[in-house]
């Protein structure tokens, strides 16, 4: 069988695309499921093709929906909270490759907790999938990332109803609901930590897309990486209205 590009899922079986960082997150997956956390069970890879059990829950483009509360919000962060506390101490194979270039920071990030990667029921956060770019980082790392998408740091209001929010969208309640569910206590420049995160995913989808990575060398060949610039500016725009 030759590599796969899409996600198939078939039943509690999900088959995505093998890379060479498979049995690292593999590994990972195995320590984190094995704890008890609600993330894929590793099943098995080789032939191009790695395969995960589902996460239960809703996901993908059903996600939306599901994190417009604060208490939503709250609840994301506290499962972000909950894995990243259980890679802690947690030693990756001595043959470990991950995605992305990283720096070690204490905890073993995700790398894109997005509310589309993680599994929801009832507003609720219940699990976390999508592996894929996961990291040995600071727990920074993650929670910037995540607060770009569940505050979020953006402005188009074509984009804001995609996602289901009105004027009643309270950024500000939000951001202290995630760092609030996380139980993050030092004091943070959420912006300048947003910003600095951008700018990294914008950097990993070229790093990996120059090295025939997919879906990114697609990604790079449309120019999106470019366009992906103005997030900054959107970002720093929303804080200074918030007066964050
Ligand atoms: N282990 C899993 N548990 C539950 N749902 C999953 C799992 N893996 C994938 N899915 C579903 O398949 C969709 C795509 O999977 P995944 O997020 O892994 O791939 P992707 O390439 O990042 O796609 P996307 O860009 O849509 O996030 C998800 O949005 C989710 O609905
Ligand atoms: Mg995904």
């Amino acid at each position: 069988m030759g590599q796969i590009r899409a996600v198939h899922i078939n039943k509690n079986v999900v088959e995505r695309p093998q890379k060479p960082w498979t049995h690292t997150v593999h590994a990972l997956l195995n320590h984190l499921h094995g704890a008890g956390l609600p993330v894929p069970e590793p099943l098995d890879f080789g032939g191009g093709v790695e395969r995960v059990t589902l996460v239960p829950g809703e996901a993908g483009s059903d996600a939306w929906a599901h994190q417009l509360r604060v208490e939503s919000v709250r609840s994301a962060g506290r499962l972000l909270r909950r894995v990243h506390d259980a890679t802690v101490g947690w030693e990756p194979p001595t043959d470990a490759n991950w995605a992305v270039p990283f720096s070690p920071g204490g905890v073993v990030c995700h790398g894109d907790p997005q509310p589309a990667n993680f599994a929801w029921r009832d507003g609720i956060a219940v699990g976390l999938f999508d592996w894929d770019v996961a990291r040995p980082a600071n727990r920074l790392s993650d929670v910037a990332y995540a607060l770009e998408w569940f505050a979020p740091f953006e402005d188009d209001l074509t984009e804001l109803r995609f996602r289901g929010f009105d004027e009643t969208l309270d950024r500000r309640a939000r951001v202290a609901a995630f760092l609030g569910g996380y139980g993050w206590e030092e004091p943070i420049d959420v912006v300048a930590a947003v910003t600095v995160r951008q700018q990294t995913a914008i950097d990993e989808v070229v790093y990996l897309g120059e090295r025939g990575h997919h879906p990114q060398a697609e990604w790079v060949a449309a120019g999106w990486p470019d366009r992906w610039g103005p997030k900054l500016a959107t970002a720093r725009r929303v804080g200074e209205k918030l007066g964050l």
